[in-house]
């Protein structure tokens, strides 16, 4: 289903976004701002980014098909997946097959968005990784992980926002974890990872012309257990040390360059323990943590813009992408809802006149369940906070964080 206005054709660029949700609404505003055509793709008719968008298409981001006929449709010039993992291969594909010109290849977007395609091809090309095995069952996986030792991850190897994914801190639990990994799996696959202990940091990055130019290198704060590897805080400038980020840094810039990123954004996890800096996972797209948004306070530069200019074949220059610090400290702090279902949201506009505070997104609305937490889908908004250092910034982003109030109320039997 389509909807929107059916004007004639303008003589605007057209933009085919897939995603209307939280992880996409900075980029689907950016695109507004610039005077885009823009057609959002949601399986969701009340996804909030659809307000941004000229043409809203209730279909799944997933349904390769049915993105294919709608971008042929509507004569698209360009296509973008920001902020989540699968689409980003899609879109690749379908704009291979419609001729437009893309960031990346569509084997690209494939190794970057198949946890173990990636892994074997970082083996191949020496880029530092946490040790890991292939299974299918959970035999095999209790031989891996003992074999790798414990604790150690167990997760689906084609998925995002931990579903699937678990810290497994001995052999009697892994038949448990292996068959959460299973049933998020899409391939019968799972990995059994060693457990890097240490930080972890996120960079950002954007490459053009095949240069790979870091730009935020943020730390991941996450969750207590259970909810394992959820982001709670992304806080920019990183505590570690210049040598640490500088490896961090490295390791990216090779991982990008072994998926075969020359153009557009890349998002890599590097967890940095005692061997130094290793790639988790990255991914040639956005953040799904208002990432581009933090970036922009941050050091200036306009990654959303960026992105979007890759998207539709335009050059993005060196100077687009040269950053300069605009404040000492940025954080992007995830709200933590109680359980229950969601009656009201109150002190949003309080919060938002406090010092510091730059943006907030609320993900959820009245009548939503939030259940016990444990994964990225839980979160139920974020606040983007600056200040003169980054504990100013985390600071202020506490204080928000208190004002803000999700009411909820207990509900029977949730789920
Ligand atoms: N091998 C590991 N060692 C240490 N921490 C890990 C490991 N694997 C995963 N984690 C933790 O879990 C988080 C999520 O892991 P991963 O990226 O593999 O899953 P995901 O479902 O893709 O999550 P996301 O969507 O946040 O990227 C990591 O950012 C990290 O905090
Ligand atoms: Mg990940």
């Amino acid at each position: 289903m389509v909807e929107g206005d059916s004007r004639e054709r303008d003589s605007r660029r057209r933009l085919l976004v897939l995603g209307g949700g939280p992880a996409q609404l900075g980029l689907l505003a950016a695109a507004r701002a610039r005077d885009l055509y823009v057609i959002a793709v949601d399986r969701d008719a009340s996804a909030p980014g659809f307000r941004y968008a000229d043409r809203r298409a209730i279909v799944s981001t997933e349904d390769e098909p049915g993105i294919e006929r709608l971008a042929g449709a509507e004569r698209v010039d360009g296509l973008i997946a920001p902020g989540i993992d699968w689409p980003v291969a899609i879109a690749a594909r379908v704009a291979e097959r419609l001729g437009l010109s893309h960031p990346i290849a569509p084997e690209t977007a494939v190794l970057s968005t198949s946890k173990l395609r990636q892994r074997a091809r970082f083996a191949e090309a020496g880029v530092p990784q946490p040790a890991h095995e292939i299974c299918s069952g959970a035999e095999e996986a209790t031989e891996a992980a003992s074999r790798i030792g414990f604790p150690c991850v167990i997760k689906a190897p084609d998925r995002q926002g931990q579903r699937g994914l678990t810290l497994v801190g001995a052999a009697k639990d892994v038949p448990d974890a292996v068959r959460v990994a299973l049933d998020a799996s899409r391939s019968a696959t799972l990995l059994v990872e060693e457990h890097v202990a240490g930080r972890e940091v996120t960079v950002n990055a954007f490459s053009s012309g095949g240069h790979f130019y870091p730009l935020t290198v943020t730390d991941r704060l996450t969750a207590p257990l259970p909810a394992f590897g959820v982001a709670l805080t992304h806080v920019w400038p990183s505590e570690l040390e210049p040598q640490q980020i500088g490896a961090a840094v490295e390791a990216a810039s090779a991982a990008a360059a072994a998926v075969g990123v020359q153009n557009g954004p890349t998002y890599t996890q590097v967890l940095v323990g005692e061997e130094g800096a290793r790639v988790g996972e990255l991914a040639a797209r956005l953040g799904g943590g208002h990432d581009a948004e933090l970036c922009r306070v941050a050091l200036g530069v306009d990654l959303n813009g960026a992105a979007l200019s890759a998207a539709l074949g335009e050059e993005v220059p060196a100077s687009a992408l040269a950053p300069v610090a605009r404040v000492g400290g940025a954080c992007v702090r995830f709200l933590v809802p109680p359980s229950g279902e969601l009656r009201r949201i109150a002190g949003v506009e309080e919060a938002f006149a406090q010092e510091g505070i730059r943006g907030i997104r609320i993900y959820r609305r009245p009548g939503h369940r939030f259940g016990e937490f444990r994964r990225g889908a839980d979160r139920a908004g974020a606040v983007l906070a600056v200040g003169d250092t980054r504990e100013e910034a985390l600071q202020r982003a506490d204080r928000a964080e208190g004002t803000i109030r999700f009411e909820t109320e207990d509900v029977e039997a949730l789920v």
